[in-house]
Formats: structure tokens, sequence, C-alpha cells
């Protein structure tokens, strides 16, 4: 990467709106000394919608939902690939480019639905229902993804069911995913017991306070979300579909059943929407800090190693999904 670096000021501009100036001055070294790593390293970094502000707006160079990651990583042509997200988002990086080095800020950056599931569970499931092909969420282990036939994010999961040609499909780890999927197709879905923490939360009673607080809201429910949640929801998606939605409609008001920051970095960008925000925080993807992030790139940690016996048969269960 060559040119001159933007400087505090003009990232500042960016995050105006979401980060109040007495917490600006605790970011800019840290961004400052990011930016230039990530040019004398030759290094981009990889944010997920989920990352805070100071993350996602100032230092990331490619952002999106789960599946724009996957997608955006297999084209990357630095040789350092910093994933500001989850173990598995780094994972799946690592999966698309086995010959640079990847980098996870924090090893503890897991996701409960990555850990709802082993490989050992998805054999056994093959065993129960011989024949039947197995849809997995890109929210799991490599060791997972190497038992399954194609990946799916909630941003392309009908997609990927339908694209198989079968009556029936086992589709793991999140049991709501899976059940609203099966909502939308003809597909009969094998679901597994899989919850996301964070989306599992959300309550017919927080749709009922909303709409009575704030008449004409919409609601934008994220498909981890439990099936009564997205049945009241005007409209459900990934968080790149829920972006796409308010983009698209420009609703007055609106609310995004889903992770924090995901209205904070919506919100940027758009001043004249109302953004309401009853919301729970992931823990995982909070764990990821401009100082982990800083540290991860002096220091080359932590690296993502996936076993030549597991990459080999994950890597096609992604680049599957990938060549739909
Ligand atoms: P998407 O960004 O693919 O909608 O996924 C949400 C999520 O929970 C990722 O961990
Ligand atoms: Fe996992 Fe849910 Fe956190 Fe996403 S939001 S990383 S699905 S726990």
């Amino acid at each position: 990467m060559t040119g001159a670096l933007p400087t505090a000021a003009s990232l500042y501009e960016r995050v105006r709106r979401v980060i109040p100036p007495v917490e600006w001055p605790a970011f800019t070294n840290d961004i400052e000394a990011i930016l230039a790593l990530k040019r004398d390293r030759n290094a981009v970094i990889l944010a997920h919608n989920y990352q805070t502000p100071e993350i996602f707006h100032c230092v990331a160079d490619i952002v999106g939902d789960s599946l724009a990651l996957a997608r955006k990583a297999a084209t990357v042509e630095a040789q350092v690939i910093v994933v500001a997200g989850v173990h598995f988002m780094a994972e799946t990086a690592k999966l698309l480019n086995p010959n640079k080095m990847v980098l996870i800020p924090d090893l503890g950056a897991g996701c409960s639905l990555a850990d709802s599931i082993t490989a050992e569970d998805v054999r056994l499931l093959r065993q129960r229902y011989p024949g039947v092909p197995v849809v997995t969420y890109v929210n799991t282990s490599a060791a997972v993804k190497a038992e399954s036939d194609i990946c799916c994010t909630s941003g392309n999961a009908r997609a990927v069911v339908e694209s198989l040609g079968v009556p029936r499909v086992i589709m793991v780890p999140d049991e709501y995913l899976a059940i609203n999927v099966a909502a939308d197709t003809d597909v009969e879905i094998i679901a597994w017991r899989g919850h996301c923490e964070v989306h599992e939360r959300f309550t017919s009673a927080d749709i009922r306070e909303l709409r009575d607080a704030h008449p004409g809201v919409i609601i934008l429910a994220h498909p981890e979300c439990p099936p009564e949640i997205v049945a009241q929801a005007e409209f459900s998606g990934s968080t790149a579909a829920m972006l796409d939605y308010v983009e698209r409609e420009k609703p007055v008001r609106v609310v995004l059943l889903t992770e924090c920051s995901m209205s904070d970095n919506v919100a940027v960008a758009h001043p004249e929407i109302e953004f309401i925000r009853p919301c729970n925080l992931c823990p995982h993807m909070k764990r990821i800090t401009l100082a982990n992030i800083r540290a991860a790139l002096e220091e080359n940690r932590h690296e993502v190693r996936i076993a030549a016996g597991i990459a080999g048969r994950a890597r096609r269960s992604v680049e599957r999904m990938l060549s739909l």
C-alpha cells in the first residue's frame, strides 16, 4: 500500500455521529499505528458488520456480512489478513488463502453456534439420515465444514438449500435459521439444536414494547432470531440485507434486531433515519479491539492454522457455496 495515510481528524468525520468527541482521543494512537502497520506489512483488515465503529469505519479495508467477507477474502492480494470478527470467520479466510498469514486478534472470539456442534455430531447425523446432504452454516469450525456437503450463510441459505435439487436436507447448527428457511421453501429441513446467544434473546414482548413506544417503527430481524420474532418483523435478512433494506426503503424509524454495533455502523451514513436501539451485544465480537488489532500486526498474533487433513475438505464446502 502506498500514499498518504488519512489524518485522525478526517477519520473522525466518518464516525462523529456515533463516537462522542470526548471518547475519540482514546482511539487515535492505535488507529494511526494500525494504518502505518498495514502499509508497512502489506496487510488488510476484514471487519464484520458487528465490529465497533472505530474499527469498522477507521481501520477496516473490507467490511460486510459473513458472505461478503468470505467472497472478498477469496480475492485479497495482501500477504497478511487480520480478521476483525470471530474465529470461524478467520478460519474461512485461511481456507481461502492457505498461503497467506491470517491473524485473529483474540483467540477467545468464538461463537455459540460454532460451539454447538462437532465433526462427530455431523458424522452421526449422516448415519441417522443416510444419503441426505448436509448444509452447514459458516458459523462452524473448519472440522465441521469438512464433514459437510456445502456451506451457507444467512444471506444465501435458501438458495443453497434449493441448489441441491433434493427433497430433504440436514441443516446445521442454527435451529432458528433452519426453521426460518423452511418457512420459505418446499425442501424439508432437518435441523440441529444450536442457537445464537445474541439473537435468541429477542422476545415477542420486546416487539410489543417497541411498537407501543415507537409508533410506526419498522422492525428488521436477523434470521438467527426465533421464528416468532421473524414472523412479526417487517423484514428478515442477513446483516448486509438489513443494510440494503434501510438504504432502499429509507424508513423514518427503524430497529435492527441484531447485534448492537450494526445500528451504529449503518447510522453513520444515515442521519435522516431514526435508529431505535434495543440490541444485544455479542461478547465474542466485542473481544476485538483496536489495541489487539495493533498487537496482532506488531506480533503476528494469533496465526490461524488448519490441519491439512481438514482444510482441503472444508475448503471444498466453502468454495461450493461461493461458486453458486
Ligand atoms: P451475517 O453477517 O452473515 O448476517 O451473520 C451474522 C452473524 O451473527 C455472524 O456471526
Ligand atoms: Fe456467533 Fe451470534 Fe456472536 Fe454471530 S452474533 S458471532 S452467531 S454468537
